[in-house]
């Protein structure tokens, strides 16, 4: 049957309660012709555990383990479009052998603000990565027969008064940072669904944002599939109803016939106020995605797996592309397994385990290997000393959660001192220091870029108890480290990483695997040298936030107003070095050529991304100093050279102009810089579009 009898069958009753939740991740079918509930699930780190229909509490099943999958910041360290594929592959399978229609992923927000509670699951803050990782992810996922709700659409980029905060960004703003990734899930990763976000973006609610939700997202990209709401992201029947939303979920109310878009939508048809053909459309939205993924003729449907081999496998190598150098001294790493006897392994990190924890969503795995499992698994010869070093501390509070609680900074001396007579008793010394998920979360933003739990006093007095200190920080969001890389020879940037986060971290450390990743995110020195910070303008509030940095968001403010970061965006080493050529450019109208010899100039194998820049030269408009516009990774073995051409297709090099409410290209010179990272750039040509 077609969609359009399907609808003509439907009384308005079973169609209206098609468009609201009807358990806490489902909302109604019409049995009697076949369509069944619709059924989603979270989320970004693995398919979340079964829970019961009516309350948050675990169904209690005992076939929901699913695979933790890298958070977002290590899928995205990764810079490997290949790995966003399998990634999302991986998850969608899974959310397949879970009976899920819907997976409310990727979580694709640009970061903003180092303190963003949820950076660790976002990918980047620059927007031609992000669109570069979220297409790959949403096509994998949806090939699978499961639906992307890729998520929060839009202008969603802080936690602090979310459910209220009205975002005011100008327009050439949002079209060039904060909305090209879900245009192109849309458009070119044919993403099924959007989930509207919580906030409000020029004084409307993003479940009832005429702007956002019809005149950019359907009628000016196409979009044919849902829009469901962020859980408790409605407040209102008709306006939600003409204004572009399909699906409402979450409500904060338990009677599911008392929902914005339930027996009050009916009223508001009856009464004339919302036309039936709007209904329609919405339940025609719901069933075009549901029949994209057979859902409704179930032949030939995937049935999907979960918890196997290779689904770890998967999370195992975007954990080992993902993990950053950030410095290394003296050879300190990698370590060599024939000549380490003993290793102190200490840090609350080097147990902790980060599928769970924090507000939102999280995973219910049988694997998640720590550092110290890793360690004591893969070599059981090397005398493995540990301490805990540091332990997590909140101050006194009245909250009544575990989560964003105020940190309690202060030392504590005796772990300090097992951690100190474990390092000198030890050939070298690994510190697995950072933040975990009750420090970065949903639902609350970080009060500043403070490494918690005086990590750097232990950090401090281990180094003093052994010179071969090194320290692995496992983290999602960028912190203050300039006291950490001062103090030690070798620092190594892990992330929320997922079932085989340990396993790829001492890959890392003892050369097995040679790390790749390079930071998505910049590090500023001090947090009033970031965009958002620098023009005080996060969080905002009470009421409205307004992006006063404007396009000028992560690197580009850094680049455009030359303030030094602490790391750049686009920075990561690794055990070898990489030559770069001068690159050979080609311009055949459409698109930018750039071709460059890379030469791996050390004695081990190893992975590079070589990243290409653009600025414009005397830019009519406003401009960031340099944009990225391609990159690549390429693996080479010691001594290789590889050819290597990014392309750019010139439409990238567009700028939004606000007065014609269209793409421009300006003509003239463009200078192109290729590098290493945003600030590590190895040559530099230009090239003219006429
Ligand atoms: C989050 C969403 C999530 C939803 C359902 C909300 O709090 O913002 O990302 O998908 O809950 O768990």
């Amino acid at each position: 049957m077609s969609i359009d009898q399907l609808v003509s069958q439907m009384t308005l009753e079973e169609k209206v309660h098609m468009l609201h939740g009807s358990g806490k991740f489902t909302s109604a079918g019409v049995e009697r012709l076949g369509v069944p509930a619709l059924t989603s699930t979270d989320g970004p780190l693995g398919v979340r555990e079964e829970i019961q229909n009516d309350s948050w509490a675990a169904a209690g099943w005992d076939n929901d383990f699913a695979t933790f999958f890298p958070a977002g910041g290590g899928l995205s360290a990764t810079w490997n479009l290949d790995l966003a594929k399998q990634y999302g592959e991986a998850i969608g399978q899974e959310a397949r052998a879970r009976n899920k229609h819907v997976l409310l992923a990727p979580a694709v927000n640009l970061i903003r603000s180092p303190l963003g509670g949820r950076n660790f699951e976002y990918f980047t803050e620059d927007p031609f990565l992000n669109k570069q990782l979220a297409v790959p992810y949403v096509l994998g996922l949806q090939a699978q027969d499961v639906i992307s709700c890729v998520k929060h659409y839009a202008i969603n980029n802080q936690e602090t008064l979310r459910g209220s905060i009205d975002v005011q960004a100008d327009e050439r703003t949002i079209r060039e940072m904060y909305l090209p990734v879900f245009k192109a899930a849309v458009q070119e990763g044919n993403a099924y669904s959007v989930m509207s976000a919580y906030n409000q973006f020029r004084g409307a609610y993003l479940s009832e944002n005429d702007y956002m939700l019809n005149t950019i997202l359907r009628d000016e990209w196409g979009f044919k599939g849902f829009v469901m709401s962020d859980w408790g992201a409605v407040h209102s029947t008709v306006e939600s109803a003409k204004y572009g939303l399909d699906i409402e979920m979450g409500t904060e109310i338990d009677d599911y016939d008392q929902w914005y878009f339930s027996e009050a939508l009916i009223g508001a048809v009856k009464d004339g106020k919302v036309d039936e053909a709007v209904i329609d459309a919405k339940v025609k939205n719901i069933l075009y995605a549901m029949n994209q993924v057979h859902a409704i003729d179930t032949t030939g449907r995937k049935s999907g797996s979960i918890n196997t081999p290779e689904h770890l496998e998967v999370a195992y190598n975007v954990a080992k592309e993902s993990i950053v150098l950030l410095k290394n001294e003296n050879n300190l790493l990698p370590l060599k397994d024939d000549q380490v006897k003993s290793i102190a392994v200490i840090g609350d990190n080097a147990k902790r385990k980060h599928a769970n924890q924090g507000f939102g969503a999280g995973v219910k795995t049988k694997t998640e290997v720590t550092p110290f499992d890793a360690i004591t698994t893969k070599y059981p010869n090397v005398k493995v000393n540990y301490a805990q070093g540091y332990e997590e501390k909140y101050l006194p509070n009245d909250l009544d959660r575990s989560w964003g609680l105020p940190i309690d900074y202060s030392a504590d001396s005796n772990l300090i001192k097992e951690a100190v007579e474990a390092a000198s008793n030890s050939d070298v010394a690994v510190v697995f220091a950072g933040s975990n998920r009750l420090v970065e979360t949903e639902a609350e933003d970080r009060k500043g870029l403070r490494l918690p739990f005086a990590q750097e006093e232990l950090i401090a007095a281990v180094k003093a108890a052994n010179p071969n200190t090194i320290v692995v920080m496992i983290a999602g969001a960028p912190y203050d480290v300039s006291n950490v890389h001062e103090q030690v020879d070798a620092l190594v940037w892990s992330w929320f990483n997922g079932s085989k986060a340990g396993d790829a971290i001492v890959d890392v450390l003892f050369g097995v695997v040679n790390p790749s990743g390079k930071l998505p995110v910049t590090f500023p020195k001090k947090l009033e040298d970031s965009p958002a910070h620098a023009t005080n303008s996060f969080p905002g509030g009470p009421d409205v936030v307004t992006y006063q940095e404007g396009i000028l968001v992560g690197y580009r403010w850094f680049d455009t107003k030359n303030v030094e970061p602490f790391y750049p965006f686009g920075f990561g080493l690794s055990y070898t070095t990489f030559d770069y050529s001068e690159p050979k450019v080609m311009n055949n109208g459409g698109t930018i050529t750039l071709s460059l010899d890379i030469a791996n100039t050390g004695d081990v194998a190893g992975k590079e991304i070589v990243q290409v820049y653009f600025g414009k030269n005397n830019s009519s408009i406003e401009r960031a100093a340099k944009e990225l516009k391609g990159f690549a990774k390429v693996e080479l073995k010691a001594g290789e050279t590889q050819q290597l051409s990014v392309e750019v297709p010139v439409s990238e090099l567009a700028y939004y102009d606000v007065e014609t409410s269209s793409w421009k290209v300006e003509s003239g010179e463009y200078t192109v810089w290729v590098g290493a990272s945003s600030r590590d750039i190895r040559s530099e040509v230009s090239v003219s579009l006429d």
